[in-house]
């Protein structure tokens, strides 16, 4: 009989998602629910630490047990817990390290602790095994999410008997904002637009339907690191835009009252929007997104790298995968998504990377801490 593959529950609370997992093999997702708190955060337009700590108390106990119980097994079956020590908000954080070190210690199995940008990594080849398909390293990864836009070089770290890589992978720090992240900055814009939080996914559905060539923004100057980012520039573009076209602002104050009726739906925002605003937000996109690609692709090149990872909540972008592909295409180079729900902040994908780590002999003490700026590399 084969063995069986090991059982690892996940566990996620860095930012404003309590997020659980069940996941076989480190491939196999067998559950991943996940409780967010936009609802909680939206009102003030971004994620408040101190709710987010609370409504990961309230929500820690019945999403874990709802994975389990989806996964069709008993908390008993698991062979470990991974939980996401850092980097993250601190508080919110200690919730999940604190939960993990616990029902890891209850159930007498081992803790693994997880870096929540390799989980973002794993998600990759999560989706890819799902998909059938196979990711060649060394490969570059874009992380790009409301916290974080980083770009790293990730190798593998030796191979298993079939030829395919054992899932531990080494990191090396190409790049990363010196500012805004991405998805800070899909945020932030949205906010000053009247168009709800979090901004990206309506920017993402009001950008389809504006011209993204009417208003040119300036790639940003930068000195040093030629991989780094910047969107706070950006960000002030747009700003000193509305302040320079009045005409915007009736439809921002539309917006606004509509907001506060709950009506925020990308279908109701945008009927509120004209053709100038949706432009605007075209534009603004198209910066935004043209930025990524050129310099993650720029570096993959650099690096010989063989694929292109692209993870984390602004990966779910429609026109940053288009973008990814073609320019990928054109210049040969294998581009990897996880799928939209694998994105955003998830367990499998902690639960996939802890894994590997299990699965290489690590295992974590009770004195696992959480850490907020915990390094990836
Ligand atoms: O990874 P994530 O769920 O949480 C962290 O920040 O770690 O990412 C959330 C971010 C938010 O800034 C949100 O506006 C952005 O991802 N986002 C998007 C889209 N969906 C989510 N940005 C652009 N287009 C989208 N479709
Ligand atoms: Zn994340």
């Amino acid at each position: 009989m084969a063995e069986r593959e090991p059982l690892i529950l996940g566990i996620e609370s860095s930012c404003d998602e309590t997020a659980a997992a069940v996941v076989a093999g480190g491939r196999r997702i067998l559950s991943s629910v996940v409780a967010s708190q936009v609802a909680v955060h939206r009102k003030y337009g971004g994620v408040v630490p101190e709710l987010a700590s609370r409504e990961h108390l309230r929500q820690i106990v019945p999403v874990v047990r709802e994975a389990v119980e989806q996964a069709g097994i008993k908390l008993a079956e698991i062979d470990a817990v991974a939980v996401t020590k850092g980097p993250g908000l601190i508080g919110a954080l200690l919730v999940g390290v604190t939960y993990g070190k616990v029902l890891a210690m209850a159930l007498g199995k081992p803790l693994v602790g997880v870096n929540h940008l390799e989980g973002h990594v794993h998600a990759v080849f999560l989706e890819a095994h799902s998909g059938g398909r196979s990711v060649q390293l060394p490969a570059v990864c874009l992380i790009v999410s409301g916290g974080h836009t980083m770009l790293y070089q990730v190798k593998s770290e030796g191979e298993n008997g079939d030829g395919r890589h054992s899932g531990r992978f080494s990191y090396e720090r190409i790049g990363s904002t010196r500012d805004d992240a991405a998805g800070e900055a899909y945020d932030k814009v949205a906010k000053m637009l009247a168009l709800g939080y979090p901004g990206g996914p309506v920017i993402d559905r009001l950008a389809a339907h504006g011209n993204p060539k009417a208003i040119r923004f300036a790639e940003p100057k930068m000195k040093g690191n030629a991989y780094d980012f910047s969107f706070s520039g950006i960000k002030t573009a747009v700003l000193y835009h509305l302040r320079r076209n009045p005409q915007l602002s009736p439809g921002i104050e539309a917006r606004t009252q509509a907001l506060s009726r709950g009506e925020n739906g990308a279908d109701e925002l945008r009927a509120l929007s004209n053709q100038e605003t949706l432009d605007l937000v075209a534009s603004f996109q198209r910066a935004v997104v043209d930025n990524l690609v050129s310099r993650t692709l720029a570096s993959a090149e650099q690096n010989a790298a063989r694929s292109v990872l692209v993870s984390g909540g602004v990966a779910a972008n429609s026109e940053l995968r288009r973008a990814f592909e073609a320019e990928s295409a054109r210049r040969g180079i294998e581009v990897f998504f996880p799928s939209r729900p694998l994105s955003t902040d998830n367990a499998a994908m902690i639960a996939a990377a802890g894994y590997a780590r299990f699965a290489s002999g690590e295992r974590a003490t009770t004195s696992l801490n959480a850490e907020a700026n915990l390094p990836l590399a």
